[in-house]
C-alpha cells in the first residue's frame, strides 16, 4: 500500500505533491513526507506523523518549500512502527531520524512495497559501513541504490539496475539523485506506478486519481523497467539499462470524479455514484438486448470450454464472488469454488481442463489476488479478471478482461465498485447460462431487461436515506451486531457485517442463518442487534425464525427484505427496510445499499473517520 508521488517542471513542487497525496491517502496515512529540491540544491526533506494534514500544516501547505522537483509519500506502516523516523522520504546518508531540513545525501527516496530480503541487504551494507536511523525496508533499499551507484560511478539507471536484481519483493521506487538535479528516476516491480507527461512538466503516482487534474496522458511502467523522468522528457530503460520505448495511454476518467464534490465524505458521494455505476457497467456489456462478451474475448468457444468456475478475490470483491457462485449455479450447472485469493495461492488446488478461473479486483493490484492470477496462469488455465482500473497489473496479465465502469474510487471501504462488479458478475452468468443452453432466449430478455432496471431502483433507495439515518443513531453505541441470512442473503450479510465493522469499528459477523444455534447463538445479549436479510423468498421465514430465537434471548431486530415479501409487521421486527421488487437474482444490488447507508451513518455518529478507518488501505499490495 502506501502512495508515492512526483512531480518536476516549472511550478513549485510542493504544493502539487501534497495535492496528489491528499488524492492516495486511501492508499496509507499513518504518517507522510515530502523532498523537494530548488536546482542544484540539496533535497529539502519533511516528514510528519499522522495524517497528512500534519504536514499540509507543517509545511504551510507547501509554501515553505522551495523548489520545483519533488516526490512525496503516504505510509502504511509495515515495517517499523508509524513514526516521523519510519516516514518517507528515506536518505542514503544518516539523517538522525527525523529526516527533517535539507539532507547531504546522494539519493533520496520514497518507495511503495515490500523488501523481502531487507534484512540479509542491511547486513551487508552494515558490513560495508552504513548505518541505519530507521526499522524500514525502503531505507535499506536507498542505501543499497547509493552503494551501487557510488562503488561503480555508473550513473542512476544502472544503480537502480543492480538494485532491482538484488532485492525480491515489491516496490514502486522514486529517487532523486543529488548530481542530477531536475531529474526523478522510478522503477517498479509489482506494486503500481504511472508516469504522466503534461506540458513542459511531468509526474508519477501511485495511482491516477493524483496527477488527474494535471494531465490524462500516462504510461504504465512494468515490472523491472526504470524511468528517467524530467520536465520536457521522459525516458524508459529496461533492466540491462537499454532505453525502450512505451505506448502512452489516455486516462478516460473525469476528473471530478476523484473529487467530493461536495459531500462530506468520499464514500457518501461514492454511495450516490452506484446507480451510475452499475449503469455504466451495464452499457459497456449490453447493446441491442444483447450482452457482448465476445469483445473481451470470450467467445462462445471459451464459454462452451468451461467446465468448472473458480472465483479467487480479496475483501468485498470476494464477497462479489460468494454472490456470483450462487447466481452462476443458480443459471447454469456448472460448479462455482469461490476462494480467498491469500487461500488459494498457497493450497493445492486441482485445476484442470475446463477449469476457468475468474479474478474480481477493484485496484487491479491486490498482490494477494496478482498472485492468484499467475498461479492459475501458470497451470494453464484461462483467467478472466473483472477490474476497475484500466492498465493495472491485473487486467494486464489476464487474458480476458471485463471492465467495471466505477470511476475512480477513493473511500476506503468500497461501495460503488463492488455494485460495479455485482453487475457484470450477474450480466457474465445470464450470457454463459444462454450461450450454454440454460435458459431460453426469453427469459435471458426477460434478465436483461431486469438488470437495466437496476440503476433506477438503486437510486430510489438512496432517496430515502433519512429513515437510515435516523435508525443508525440508535444503533450506534452498540458493541456488537450479527447480520444473518441465508444463500444470496448470506453473502450481503458478509458485506453488510465487513461495512459495519471496517468503518464502524462495531464488532461485527455475519452468519448463516442455520449456522447461529451452533454457537454463535450465544453471544446474543439484551440489546445485541441482529440484522436478517430476508430477500429471497423461499428462505425467508426460516431466516425469520431464527430472528425470533435471537429477539428471544433479547436481541433487537433489523429486517431487511423486498417490498414484494415483507415480514408481518406485529411488532417483533424494531426496525424494517424494503428494498424495491426485483427478480431475485438481482435483489443483492438493492439490499446491499441500505447496509452501506447504515454503517456509514452509524460511522459518522461515532465521530469517526469514514474514508479513513484506522490500520486500513484500499489497495492492499502486500500479503
Ligand atoms: C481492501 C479494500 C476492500 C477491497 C479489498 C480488495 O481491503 O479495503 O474494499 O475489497 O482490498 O481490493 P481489490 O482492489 O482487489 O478489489
Amino acid at each position: 500500500m502506501c502512495g508515492i508521488v512526483g512531480y518536476v517542471g516549472k511550478k513549485q513542487a510542493a504544493g502539487i505533491l501534497l495535492d496528489g497525496l491528499r488524492k492516495l491517502e486511501y492508499r496509507g496515512y499513518d504518517s507522510a513526507g515530502i523532498a523537494v529540491r530548488n536546482g542544484a540544491e540539496n533535497a529539502q526533506v519533511v516528514k510528519t506523523s499522522g495524517k497528512l494534514q500534519a504536514l499540509i500544516e507543517k509545511t504551510e501547505n507547501g509554501r515553505n518549500i522551495c523548489g520545483t522537483c519533488g516526490i512525496g509519500h503516504t505510509r502504511w506502516a509495515t515495517h517499523g512502527v508509524p513514526s516521523v523516523a519510519n516516514a518517507h522520504p528515506h536518505v542514503s546518508g544518516n539523517c538522525a531520524g527525523t529526516g527533517n531540513g535539507p539532507v547531504e545525501s546522494s539519493v533520496v527516496g520514497v518507495h511503495n512495497g515490500i523488501i523481502e530480503n531487507y534484512a540479509e541487504l542491511k547486513a551487508k551494507l552494515m558490513s560495508k559501513g552504513y548505518s541505519f536511523y530507521s526499522e524500514t525496508d525502503t531505507e535499506v533499499l536507498v542505501k543499497l541504490v547509493d552503494y551501487y551507484y557510488n562503488k561503480y560511478r555508473i550513473g542512476p539507471i544502472d544503480a537502480i539496475n543492480r538494485t532491482m536484481v538484488r532485492a525480491r519483493g515489491s516496490y514502486a521506487l522514486a529517487l532523486m539523485f543529488t548530481d542530477y538535479p531536475n531529474q526523478i528516476y522510478a522503477a517498479r516491480k509489482d506494486s503500481p506506478l504511472i508516469i504522466g507527461k503534461g506540458d513542459g512538466e511531468s509526474f508519477l503516482a501511485s495511482d491516477v486519481p493524483a496527477i488527474l487534474k494535471h494531465t490524462r496522458r500516462v504510461y504504465y511502467i512494468q515490472n523491472h523497467q526504470s524511468a528517467r523522468i524530467e520536465a520536457d522528457s521522459i525516458t524508459f530503460f529496461d533492466l540491462n539499462g537499454d532505453e525502450i520505448s512505451l505506448p502512452e495511454a489516455t486516462i478516460e476518467w473525469d476528473s471530478q470524479s476523484a473529487e467530493r464534490g461536495g459531500y462530506e465524505h468520499f464514500m457518501l458521494k461514492e454511495i450516490h455514484e452506484q446507480g451510475m455505476a452499475v449503469r455504466n457497467t451495464f452499457a459497456s456489456m449490453v447493446r441491442n438486448q444483447a450482452i457482448h462478451l465476445e469483445e473481451c474475448g470470450l467467445t462462445q468457444n471459451v464459454l462452451n470450454g468451461i467446465s468448472h468456475i473458480d472465483v479467487v478475490a480479496c475483501g468485498s470483491a470476494w464477497h462479489v464472488g460468494v454472490t456470483s457462485q450462487y447466481v452462476i449455479e443458480s443459471l447454469t450447472d456448472i460448479p462455482v469454488r469461490v476462494e480467498l485469493a491469500s487461500e488459494f495461492r498457497y493450497r493445492n488446488i486441482p485445476m484442470n481442463k475446463g477449469t476457468f478461473v475468474i479474478v474480481i479486483s477493484q485496484s487491479g493490484e491486490t498482490a494477494d489476488t496478482l498472485a492468484a492470477l499467475r498461479k492459475a496462469k501458470e497451470s494453464g488455465v484461462p483467467v478472466l479478471a473483472v477490474v476497475n482500473v484500466v492498465g493495472s497489473s491485473i487486467a494486464r496479465e489476464a487474458d480476458y478482461v471485463l471492465y467495471t465502469m466505477a470511476g475512480p474510487e477513493i473511500s476506503v471501504a468500497t461501495t460503488k465498485a463492488y455494485s460495479a462488479q455485482l453487475m457484470a458478475m450477474d450480466l457474465f452468468a445470464i450470457q454463459l447460462s444462454y450461450s450454454r443452453g440454460f435458459i431460453t432466449e426469453e427469459k435471458y430478455k426477460y434478465y436483461i431487461e431486469e438488470a437495466s432496471r437496476l440503476p433506477q431502483k438503486i437510486e430510489q433507495i438512496l432517496k430515502n436515506k433519512e429513515k437510515l439515518q435516523w435508525f443508525s443513531s440508535r444503533i450506534s453505541s452498540q458493541t456488537s451486531m450479527f447480520f444473518i441470512g441465508r444463500g444470496l442473503d448470506y453473502s450481503i450479510c458478509l458485506e453488510g457485517s465487513l461495512k459495519m465493522k471496517e468503518i464502524s469499528y462495531i464488532h461485527s459477523e455475519a452468519y448463516a442463518a442455520g449456522e447461529l444455534k451452533h454457537g454463535t447463538i450465544s453471544l446474543i445479549e439484551d440489546g445485541t442487534v441482529v440484522v436478517g436479510v430476508m430477500t429471497e423468498s423461499s428462505v425467508l421465514e426460516k431466516t425469520f425464525s431464527n430472528m425470533i430465537e435471537c429477539k428471544a434471548r433479547g436481541a433487537r431486530l433489523i429486517a431487511l427484505t423486498s417490498e414484494e415479501h415483507p415480514v408481518s409487521d406485529d411488532g417483533e421486527v424494531d426496525f424494517q427496510i424494503s428494498v424495491p421488487a426485483s427478480d431475485e437474482i438481482f435483489l443483492p444490488s438493492l439490499a446491499v445499499i441500505p447496509l452501506q447507508l447504515l454503517s456509514y451513518y452509524t460511522s459518522v455518529n461515532r465521530g469517526l473517520d469514514v474514508d479513513k478507518p484506522r490500520n486500513l488501505a484500499k489497495s492492499v499490495t502486500v500479503e
